[in-house]
């Protein structure tokens, strides 16, 4: 039977961590070194995520309801929710199947247009350099769009100092809950009336970082101890919705894409930029590559699938290891019911995102999944992953 849907509500939890979770060994207690890159630009700001960043970017641009911005046909809606809030119209943009971008295709679409978003996907740098030389020409604001590239530099340069504004995304890539950064080493930062946020956002965070950490088992001993705070916890909930009407909490009615309005004027918590600046940086770096050669090792020569970036140039440092599967749909559910943890960026693009646009985002929207190699993953987990992949993939090959 040819599989065409599924009901994600019924994957289990994954058994090993999508994004960076925190433990113990995880931190410092002195401030760690800042790596290069977005962080080290000029002047940044540090908010709740990378789309709160696009959302500040494009008020800092001065973009406004009825302007067009660019944005590649390769998304995910994460990032054409902060265009919507503020009434800005996404105009798509082809990707080449390297994932850079053809500027004549920038240039055709760039009538009515203020901006141009431009992805370094999957932590690989793209050269910007013609891009940057069409924005200025056009008089384009570029917004360098670093969620998937924390670190690195292409030809000398920082990724984000070639933009008029970078965005990054830490949570990606710090086990640190939730953060993002808006960069510009070009424009002053318009200080906005950010504000840190209330007490009980401060302990929610704490709170939801250390039930994080211990489902996967993360705290050691610590963990006996939470486990009966966290079961306390529940029993007061449960309580305390069983005294309440039902109403559909947030997360059941909202997607997950969908931004919190009151995070628009707040700062990322400051738990988080804490545990940022403390956050282990000495192997990052290197334990982030290290599982992204182990996914290389155990999948280059096979033939129903393929790396998207097969080589891993010096200065990388990977976000995720993508994969282009060729069954990928049987693939993907089978390890997902068994709780491999998978992200699929791109699953679900906006409606005028077509073939005729661009086939290339069909077809990696179809058929790429990537999968963690954040320096949180232990050994076994990388090991455990990659054998569950290789029998989903052996299975979908003899069906
Ligand atoms: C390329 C890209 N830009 C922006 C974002 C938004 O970042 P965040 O999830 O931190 O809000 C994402 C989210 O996955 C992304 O993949």
């Amino acid at each position: 039977m040819q599989l065409t849907s599924y009901d994600p509500s019924k994957f289990p939890k994954a058994r090993a961590p999508t994004l960076p979770t925190p433990s113990p060994e995880c931190f410092c207690l002195l401030p760690q070194p800042i790596l290069a890159g977005v962080l080290t630009l000029e002047n940044t700001l540090h908010l709740h995520s990378g789309r709160y960043a696009l959302a500040l970017a494009l008020k800092q641009a001065k973009i406004s309801s009825d302007d067009g911005v660019l944005l590649p046909a390769y998304h995910c809606l994460a990032m054409v929710e902060p265009l919507r809030l503020a009434g800005v119209r996404p105009v798509y943009y082809p990707i080449n199947s390297d994932l850079s971008i053809d500027i004549i295709e920038i240039e055709k679409r760039s009538s009515g247009v203020k901006a141009i978003v431009a992805v370094h996907y999957f932590g690989f740098p793209q050269d910007f350099r013609l891009l940057r030389n069409l924005a200025d020409r056009l008089g384009l604001i570029l917004i360098e769009d670093c969620a998937h590239a924390c670190f690195g530099a292409i030809n000398g340069a920082p990724l984000g100092s070639l933009g008029d504004y970078a965005i990054a995304s830490t949570m990606k890539f710090f086990p640190i809950g939730h953060g993002g950064v808006l960069a510009s080493t070009r424009h002053r930062l318009v200080q906005p009336a950010l504000k840190n946020p209330p007490l009980k956002i401060e302990l929610k965070t704490v709170i939801n970082l250390l039930e994080n950490a211990h489902a996967y088992h993360r705290l050691g001993r610590l963990g006996r101890l939470l486990n009966i705070l966290i079961q306390m916890k529940d029993n007061l909930l449960r309580k305390k919705r069983r005294s309440q009407p039902l109403t559909p909490s947030r997360n059941e009615a909202t997607p997950e894409y969908v931004m919190d309005s009151r995070w628009l004027g707040w700062r990322s918590s400051r738990v988080s930029r804490f545990l940022l600046r403390h956050a282990r940086t000495d192997d990052l770096i290197k334990r982030r590559r290290d599982v992204y050669r182990m996914f290389l090792g155990a999948l280059a020569h096979r033939r129903d699938c393929r790396p998207l970036f097969p080589d891993l140039p010096e200065d990388v440092v990977p976000q995720v290891f993508p994969l282009y599967v060729n069954q990928c749909l049987p693939v993907f559910v089978n390890l997902k019911r068994q709780g491999v943890p998978i992200i699929r960026f791109g699953e679900f693009l906006d409606d005028p995102v077509d073939q005729e646009l661009c086939p290339v985002s069909i077809d990696y929207a179809e058929h790429v999944l990537q999968f963690p190699c954040h320096q949180c993953l232990k050994d076994d987990e990388v090991a455990w992953v990659i054998e569950r992949l290789i029998i989903a993939l052996d299975t979908a090959e003899s069906c």
